[in-house]
């Protein structure tokens, strides 16, 4: 599996926990569970992407463009869940700030997806593409398996 494959997979789940996260209500069960599976979805593969992605394509001019703004929408991101935490569960700015997440991750995979990866495609070499996914993938496993 290429590293666009492998970085793929995790953006299907990160859209579907977003997606069903904001369907819930109040401070359930259904809401933490999901919370926290977000949580640990979106920390364990930025991790693993600016490992293994972004900070290779550093060392490319165009890459670093691109490694900058993506950078950045991780760290807007982390600050979202870090906002989510520090909210009443239960308070309606808590869902307010969990739909402005949700639209952050869907933008983000967007530009992803239709952009960044088809320009770092370009960039890194195929047998590189596979041994980045390699890594990616440990890495990935490593802090899915962690409590953060
Ligand atoms: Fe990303
Ligand atoms: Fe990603």
């Amino acid at each position: 599996m290429n590293i666009f494959e492998a970085l793929r997979e995790s953006h299907e789940l990160q859209r579907s926990l977003a997606n069903s996260l904001i369907e819930t209500s109040g401070a359930s069960e259904d809401r933490k569970e999901l919370f926290d599976l977000l949580k640990n979805e979106l920390y364990a593969h930025s991790v693993a992407e600016d490992r293994y992605l972004y900070i290779p394509l550093m060392f490319n001019d165009v890459g670093l463009d691109i490694t900058r703004h993506a950078l950045a929408e991780h760290h807007e991101m982390d600050e979202l869940v870090e906002q989510l935490e520090e909210t009443d569960m239960s308070s309606p700015s808590w869902i307010a700030t969990a739909k402005q997440l949700s639209e952050k991750v869907h933008h983000h995979l967007k530009e992803e997806e239709h952009k960044f990866f088809q320009q770092a495609g370009k960039i890194l070499e195929e047998s590189e593409k596979e041994k980045l996914g390699k890594k990616y993938l440990a890495e990935y496993q490593k802090y899915k398996n962690a409590d953060t």
